[in-house]
Protein backbone atom coordinates (compact mmCIF):
# COMPACT_ATOMS: atom_id res chain seq x y z
CA UNK A 1 0.00 0.00 0.00
CA UNK A 2 0.92 3.05 -0.58
CA UNK A 3 2.29 5.97 1.34
CA UNK A 4 -0.49 8.60 1.36
CA UNK A 5 0.86 12.34 1.28
CA UNK A 6 -0.63 15.90 1.72
CA UNK A 7 -2.51 16.23 -1.60
CA UNK A 8 -4.38 12.97 -0.70
CA UNK A 9 -6.34 14.97 2.51
CA UNK A 10 -8.33 16.06 -0.15
CA UNK A 11 -9.49 19.85 0.27
CA UNK A 12 -7.94 21.03 3.36
CA UNK A 13 -9.97 24.96 3.61
CA UNK A 14 -11.48 25.37 6.95
CA UNK A 15 -10.04 22.36 8.48
CA UNK A 16 -7.69 21.85 11.33
CA UNK A 17 -4.92 19.93 10.72
CA UNK A 18 -2.69 18.02 13.28
CA UNK A 19 0.74 18.13 12.44
CA UNK A 20 3.37 15.87 14.28
CA UNK A 21 6.28 17.33 14.16
CA UNK A 22 9.62 16.40 15.66
CA UNK A 23 11.07 19.96 17.02
CA UNK A 24 13.39 17.63 19.27
CA UNK A 25 15.99 20.40 18.81
CA UNK A 26 18.86 20.53 20.86
CA UNK A 27 19.16 23.24 23.38
CA UNK A 28 21.78 25.07 26.03
CA UNK A 29 21.38 27.56 28.75
CA UNK A 30 20.41 26.78 32.28
CA UNK A 31 16.53 25.36 32.63
CA UNK A 32 15.01 28.45 32.92
CA UNK A 33 16.44 30.13 29.76
CA UNK A 34 17.24 27.67 27.28
CA UNK A 35 18.40 28.85 23.41
CA UNK A 36 17.85 26.60 20.82
CA UNK A 37 21.24 25.40 19.01
CA UNK A 38 19.91 24.30 15.98
CA UNK A 39 16.28 25.31 14.26
CA UNK A 40 17.23 22.79 11.37
CA UNK A 41 14.22 20.26 12.66
CA UNK A 42 11.58 23.16 12.92
CA UNK A 43 12.91 24.74 9.47
CA UNK A 44 12.61 21.43 8.01
CA UNK A 45 8.62 21.33 8.73
CA UNK A 46 7.76 24.23 7.04
CA UNK A 47 6.95 23.39 3.96
CA UNK A 48 4.30 21.22 4.80
CA UNK A 49 2.80 23.56 7.24
CA UNK A 50 3.13 26.27 4.40
CA UNK A 51 1.42 24.01 2.45
CA UNK A 52 -1.55 23.67 4.50
CA UNK A 53 -1.79 26.84 5.59
CA UNK A 54 -1.59 28.21 1.93
CA UNK A 55 -4.71 26.15 1.16
CA UNK A 56 -6.98 27.34 4.36
CA UNK A 57 -6.22 25.00 6.78
CA UNK A 58 -5.85 26.00 10.30
CA UNK A 59 -2.26 23.92 11.41
CA UNK A 60 -1.51 22.78 15.12
CA UNK A 61 1.24 21.36 15.80
CA UNK A 62 2.56 18.67 18.39
CA UNK A 63 5.74 17.47 19.31
CA UNK A 64 8.18 15.81 22.35
CA UNK A 65 10.94 17.46 23.41
CA UNK A 66 13.36 15.43 25.27
CA UNK A 67 12.99 12.77 27.69
CA UNK A 68 10.69 13.93 30.41
CA UNK A 69 8.95 10.73 31.68
CA UNK A 70 5.77 11.11 30.91
CA UNK A 71 5.25 14.45 33.76
CA UNK A 72 5.85 18.01 33.06
CA UNK A 73 9.71 19.33 33.72
CA UNK A 74 10.80 22.98 33.02
CA UNK A 75 14.07 21.40 31.33
CA UNK A 76 12.06 20.48 28.18
CA UNK A 77 9.50 23.46 27.92
CA UNK A 78 8.60 24.17 24.67
CA UNK A 79 8.81 28.10 25.25
CA UNK A 80 11.69 28.79 23.20
CA UNK A 81 10.79 26.38 20.25
CA UNK A 82 7.36 28.11 19.93
CA UNK A 83 9.05 31.48 20.24
CA UNK A 84 10.80 30.50 16.98
CA UNK A 85 8.06 28.65 15.02
CA UNK A 86 5.85 32.02 15.49
CA UNK A 87 8.97 33.66 14.01
CA UNK A 88 8.84 31.20 11.27
CA UNK A 89 5.50 30.32 10.94
CA UNK A 90 3.39 32.93 12.67
CA UNK A 91 -0.40 31.81 13.91
CA UNK A 92 0.74 27.92 13.48
CA UNK A 93 -0.58 26.58 17.61
CA UNK A 94 1.94 24.16 18.88
CA UNK A 95 0.55 22.17 21.77
CA UNK A 96 2.46 20.92 24.65
CA UNK A 97 5.09 19.13 25.16
CA UNK A 98 3.73 15.18 24.50
CA UNK A 99 5.81 13.43 26.19
CA UNK A 100 4.89 15.11 29.65
CA UNK A 101 1.87 12.91 29.19
CA UNK A 102 3.05 9.32 30.08
CA UNK A 103 0.32 8.73 27.59
CA UNK A 104 2.58 9.20 24.62
CA UNK A 105 5.13 7.06 25.43
CA UNK A 106 2.57 4.47 26.44
CA UNK A 107 0.63 4.68 23.65
CA UNK A 108 -2.97 5.21 25.43
CA UNK A 109 -6.16 5.10 23.49
CA UNK A 110 -7.20 7.95 26.24
CA UNK A 111 -4.45 10.06 24.69
CA UNK A 112 -4.98 9.40 21.34
CA UNK A 113 -8.71 10.37 21.89
CA UNK A 114 -7.54 13.74 23.47
CA UNK A 115 -4.98 14.59 20.67
CA UNK A 116 -7.90 14.26 17.98
CA UNK A 117 -10.41 15.90 19.56
CA UNK A 118 -11.63 18.95 17.46
CA UNK A 119 -9.21 17.85 14.55
CA UNK A 120 -10.15 16.98 10.90
CA UNK A 121 -7.23 15.45 9.89
CA UNK A 122 -3.74 14.52 10.45
CA UNK A 123 0.12 14.93 9.01
CA UNK A 124 2.74 13.23 10.50
CA UNK A 125 6.00 14.91 9.38
CA UNK A 126 7.82 13.87 12.11
CA UNK A 127 10.17 11.40 10.20
CA UNK A 128 13.15 11.20 13.92
CA UNK A 129 10.10 9.87 15.67
CA UNK A 130 8.48 7.77 13.08
CA UNK A 131 10.39 4.26 14.68
CA UNK A 132 8.37 5.16 18.35
CA UNK A 133 5.09 3.46 18.20
CA UNK A 134 4.18 6.48 20.21
CA UNK A 135 0.44 7.16 20.62
CA UNK A 136 0.69 10.98 18.76
CA UNK A 137 2.68 8.73 15.73
CA UNK A 138 0.75 5.95 15.58
CA UNK A 139 -2.90 6.61 17.15
CA UNK A 140 -3.98 9.52 14.66
CA UNK A 141 -4.09 7.72 11.61
CA UNK A 142 -6.80 5.10 13.13
CA UNK A 143 -9.40 7.59 12.64
CA UNK A 144 -8.57 10.55 10.62
CA UNK A 145 -7.92 10.88 7.53
CA UNK A 146 -3.69 11.33 6.76
CA UNK A 147 -0.74 11.88 5.47
CA UNK A 148 3.11 11.72 5.30
CA UNK A 149 4.40 15.59 5.58
CA UNK A 150 6.95 16.83 2.57
CA UNK A 151 9.57 15.71 5.22
CA UNK A 152 8.79 12.48 5.69
CA UNK A 153 8.25 11.68 1.89
CA UNK A 154 11.61 12.87 1.25
CA UNK A 155 13.15 11.06 4.03
CA UNK A 156 11.27 8.03 2.61
CA UNK A 157 12.26 8.40 -1.03
CA UNK A 158 16.07 9.14 -0.01
CA UNK A 159 16.38 6.12 1.95
CA UNK A 160 14.47 3.58 -0.41
CA UNK A 161 16.33 4.84 -3.22
CA UNK A 162 19.86 4.09 -1.17
CA UNK A 163 17.87 1.11 -0.59
CA UNK A 164 16.69 -0.31 -3.53
CA UNK A 165 18.25 1.66 -6.46
CA UNK A 166 21.24 2.84 -5.30
CA UNK A 167 23.78 3.81 -7.89
CA UNK A 168 27.12 1.85 -7.68
CA UNK A 169 29.68 1.71 -6.34
CA UNK A 170 27.91 2.61 -3.36
CA UNK A 171 29.80 3.10 -0.25
CA UNK A 172 28.59 3.05 3.49
CA UNK A 173 30.62 4.33 6.32
CA UNK A 174 29.76 4.02 9.53
CA UNK A 175 30.94 5.27 13.19
CA UNK A 176 30.07 5.91 16.43
CA UNK A 177 30.25 4.04 19.89
CA UNK A 178 29.05 1.11 19.91
CA UNK A 179 28.42 -1.20 18.02
CA UNK A 180 25.52 -3.08 19.92
CA UNK A 181 23.60 -0.10 18.54
CA UNK A 182 24.18 -0.92 14.98
CA UNK A 183 24.62 -4.12 14.36
CA UNK A 184 21.47 -4.27 12.71
CA UNK A 185 21.97 -2.01 10.33
CA UNK A 186 25.31 -2.96 9.49
CA UNK A 187 23.96 -6.70 8.76
CA UNK A 188 21.39 -5.03 6.46
CA UNK A 189 23.97 -2.54 4.81
CA UNK A 190 26.51 -5.19 4.07
CA UNK A 191 24.34 -7.44 1.74
CA UNK A 192 23.70 -4.12 -0.28
CA UNK A 193 26.59 -1.65 -0.31
CA UNK A 194 30.08 -2.41 -2.43
CA UNK A 195 31.72 -1.18 0.53
CA UNK A 196 31.32 -0.77 4.38
CA UNK A 197 33.70 1.37 6.39
CA UNK A 198 33.61 1.15 9.76
CA UNK A 199 35.48 3.78 11.77
CA UNK A 200 34.37 5.46 15.50
CA UNK A 201 34.62 3.52 18.54
CA UNK A 202 32.74 0.62 17.14
CA UNK A 203 35.56 -0.54 15.07
CA UNK A 204 37.76 -1.89 18.15
CA UNK A 205 35.29 -4.52 18.34
CA UNK A 206 35.96 -5.00 14.74
CA UNK A 207 39.73 -5.00 15.75
CA UNK A 208 39.55 -6.60 18.09
CA UNK A 209 37.45 -9.41 16.48
CA UNK A 210 40.76 -9.83 14.18
CA UNK A 211 42.72 -10.76 17.22
CA UNK A 212 44.26 -7.24 17.82
CA UNK A 213 44.80 -5.71 20.76
CA UNK A 214 43.00 -2.81 21.59
CA UNK A 215 43.85 -1.74 24.59
CA UNK A 216 41.40 0.69 26.48
CA UNK A 217 39.31 1.59 23.52
CA UNK A 218 36.12 1.09 23.75
CA UNK A 219 35.12 -2.67 23.10
CA UNK A 220 32.36 -4.37 23.41
CA UNK A 221 33.63 -8.04 24.15
CA UNK A 222 30.04 -9.45 23.72
CA UNK A 223 30.01 -8.68 19.95
CA UNK A 224 33.47 -9.62 18.93
CA UNK A 225 31.84 -13.13 17.79
CA UNK A 226 29.66 -11.53 16.04
CA UNK A 227 32.22 -8.68 14.08
CA UNK A 228 34.05 -12.17 13.76
CA UNK A 229 31.39 -13.82 12.02
CA UNK A 230 30.46 -10.51 9.68
CA UNK A 231 34.22 -10.25 8.57
CA UNK A 232 34.28 -14.12 7.84
CA UNK A 233 31.03 -13.93 5.61
CA UNK A 234 31.57 -10.47 3.68
CA UNK A 235 34.70 -9.20 2.42
CA UNK A 236 33.46 -5.76 1.63
CA UNK A 237 34.31 -4.45 5.20
CA UNK A 238 36.97 -1.92 5.49
CA UNK A 239 38.35 -1.76 8.71
CA UNK A 240 40.64 1.52 10.40
CA UNK A 241 44.65 0.48 9.34
CA UNK A 242 45.60 3.27 11.63
CA UNK A 243 44.31 5.07 15.05
CA UNK A 244 45.51 8.22 17.01
CA UNK A 245 44.44 8.19 20.68
CA UNK A 246 46.23 8.64 23.67
CA UNK A 247 48.94 5.93 24.77
CA UNK A 248 48.90 4.79 28.99
CA UNK A 249 50.49 7.65 30.16
CA UNK A 250 48.21 9.93 28.14
CA UNK A 251 50.35 11.60 25.27
CA UNK A 252 48.63 12.07 21.79
CA UNK A 253 50.08 9.07 19.76
CA UNK A 254 49.45 7.47 16.31
CA UNK A 255 49.18 3.75 16.46
CA UNK A 256 48.97 1.09 14.04
CA UNK A 257 46.07 -1.45 14.59
CA UNK A 258 47.63 -3.03 17.34
CA UNK A 259 47.00 -0.82 20.58
CA UNK A 260 49.48 -1.37 23.44
CA UNK A 261 47.89 -2.35 27.25
CA UNK A 262 46.56 1.03 28.67
CA UNK A 263 46.41 2.92 25.21
CA UNK A 264 42.97 4.40 24.19
CA UNK A 265 41.83 4.67 20.52
CA UNK A 266 40.04 8.46 19.65
CA UNK A 267 40.08 9.01 16.32
CA UNK A 268 41.05 7.01 12.80
CA UNK A 269 44.93 7.39 11.94
CA UNK A 270 45.72 9.48 8.89
CA UNK A 271 46.38 6.61 6.46
CA UNK A 272 42.85 5.59 7.26
CA UNK A 273 40.92 8.90 6.66
CA UNK A 274 42.65 9.24 2.99
CA UNK A 275 41.73 5.52 2.36
CA UNK A 276 37.96 6.19 3.25
CA UNK A 277 38.01 9.46 1.55
CA UNK A 278 39.09 7.55 -1.74
CA UNK A 279 36.14 5.08 -1.09
CA UNK A 280 33.66 8.35 -1.04
CA UNK A 281 35.24 9.79 -3.65
CA UNK A 282 34.95 6.76 -6.45
CA UNK A 283 31.44 6.11 -5.32
CA UNK A 284 28.52 6.90 -6.66
CA UNK A 285 26.03 6.59 -3.60
CA UNK A 286 27.25 7.09 -0.19
CA UNK A 287 25.30 6.74 3.40
CA UNK A 288 27.03 8.25 6.05
CA UNK A 289 26.50 7.72 9.78
CA UNK A 290 28.39 8.01 13.16
CA UNK A 291 31.82 9.70 13.83
CA UNK A 292 35.42 8.43 13.15
CA UNK A 293 36.52 9.88 16.30
CA UNK A 294 35.85 11.85 19.33
CA UNK A 295 35.46 14.99 16.74
CA UNK A 296 34.07 17.17 19.60
CA UNK A 297 38.28 17.56 20.75
CA UNK A 298 39.90 19.19 18.03
CA UNK A 299 42.76 16.52 18.65
CA UNK A 300 40.44 13.78 17.24
CA UNK A 301 38.90 15.37 14.84
CA UNK A 302 40.89 15.25 12.13
CA UNK A 303 39.57 11.58 10.34
CA UNK A 304 35.49 12.52 11.02
CA UNK A 305 36.74 15.98 9.42
CA UNK A 306 38.49 13.94 6.54
CA UNK A 307 35.09 12.02 5.84
CA UNK A 308 32.70 14.74 5.79
CA UNK A 309 35.42 16.91 3.92
CA UNK A 310 34.95 13.98 1.18
CA UNK A 311 31.23 13.76 1.44
CA UNK A 312 31.48 17.55 0.41
CA UNK A 313 33.90 16.96 -2.32
CA UNK A 314 32.57 13.78 -4.18
CA UNK A 315 30.50 13.51 -7.23
CA UNK A 316 28.01 10.42 -5.37
CA UNK A 317 24.54 11.31 -4.09
CA UNK A 318 25.22 11.59 -0.67
CA UNK A 319 23.15 10.93 2.48
CA UNK A 320 24.08 12.01 6.37
CA UNK A 321 22.20 9.51 8.23
CA UNK A 322 21.43 12.26 11.10
CA UNK A 323 22.89 12.61 14.91
CA UNK A 324 26.47 12.90 15.99
CA UNK A 325 27.77 12.80 12.18
CA UNK A 326 25.00 16.15 10.88
CA UNK A 327 26.35 17.58 14.12
CA UNK A 328 29.98 16.68 12.97
CA UNK A 329 28.92 18.50 8.99
CA UNK A 330 27.81 20.70 10.86
CA UNK A 331 30.14 21.86 13.15
CA UNK A 332 32.91 21.41 9.94
CA UNK A 333 30.32 24.14 8.30
CA UNK A 334 29.36 21.66 5.43
CA UNK A 335 25.43 20.98 5.78
CA UNK A 336 24.63 22.48 2.75
CA UNK A 337 27.63 20.42 0.82
CA UNK A 338 25.53 17.11 0.63
CA UNK A 339 22.60 15.65 -0.96
CA UNK A 340 20.25 14.93 2.33
CA UNK A 341 21.07 15.27 6.17
CA UNK A 342 18.53 13.23 7.70
CA UNK A 343 16.05 14.87 10.40
CA UNK A 344 16.13 11.07 12.47
CA UNK A 345 19.53 9.46 13.24
CA UNK A 346 17.68 6.43 14.61
CA UNK A 347 14.93 6.39 12.36
CA UNK A 348 16.84 6.79 9.21
CA UNK A 349 18.67 3.62 10.67
CA UNK A 350 15.88 1.45 11.52
CA UNK A 351 14.10 2.40 8.55
CA UNK A 352 17.28 0.20 6.34
CA UNK A 353 17.47 -2.42 9.13
CA UNK A 354 13.86 -3.20 9.27
CA UNK A 355 12.60 -1.56 6.00
CA UNK A 356 9.37 0.09 7.20
CA UNK A 357 8.47 2.18 10.86
CA UNK A 358 5.61 2.33 12.61
CA UNK A 359 4.45 5.52 11.67
CA UNK A 360 4.66 4.88 8.49
CA UNK A 361 2.81 1.78 8.49
CA UNK A 362 0.37 3.48 10.70
CA UNK A 363 -0.21 6.23 8.01
CA UNK A 364 -0.67 3.42 5.01
CA UNK A 365 -3.66 1.78 7.23
CA UNK A 366 -5.33 5.18 7.33
CA UNK A 367 -8.93 5.59 6.50
CA UNK A 368 -8.27 7.55 3.55
CA UNK A 369 -6.03 5.26 1.97
CA UNK A 370 -7.77 3.22 -0.60
C1 LIG B 1 15.58 12.09 17.95
O1 LIG B 1 16.08 13.09 18.45
O2 LIG B 1 16.26 11.18 17.45
C2 LIG B 1 14.09 12.01 17.85
O3 LIG B 1 13.48 13.21 18.20
C3 LIG B 1 13.58 10.87 18.69
O4 LIG B 1 13.83 11.11 20.03
P1 LIG B 1 13.86 9.90 21.07
O5 LIG B 1 15.07 9.08 20.76
O6 LIG B 1 13.90 10.53 22.42
O7 LIG B 1 12.60 9.09 20.84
Amino acid sequence: MKLPVLEDLGDVRGKTVLVRTDFNVPMSGPDSARIITDDFRIRAALPTIQWLVERGAKVVCATHLGRPKGAPNPKYSLAPVRARLAELAPGVELRENLRFSPGEEGNDPAFVAELVRGVDAYVNDAFGAAHRAHASIVGPPKTLPSAAGRLVQREVEVVERLRDNPKRPFVAVLGGAKVSDKLGVIDALVKIVDHLLIGGGMCFTFLAAKGNPVGDSICERDQVDHCRNLLAQHDNILLPEDIIGLDADGTYATFGVRLPDGAKGMDVGPGTAAAFSDAIMEARSVFWNGPMGVFEDARFAKGTRTVAQAMADTKAFTVVGGGDSAAALAQFGLNDEVDHVSTGGGASLEFIEFGDLPGLQALREAPNVV
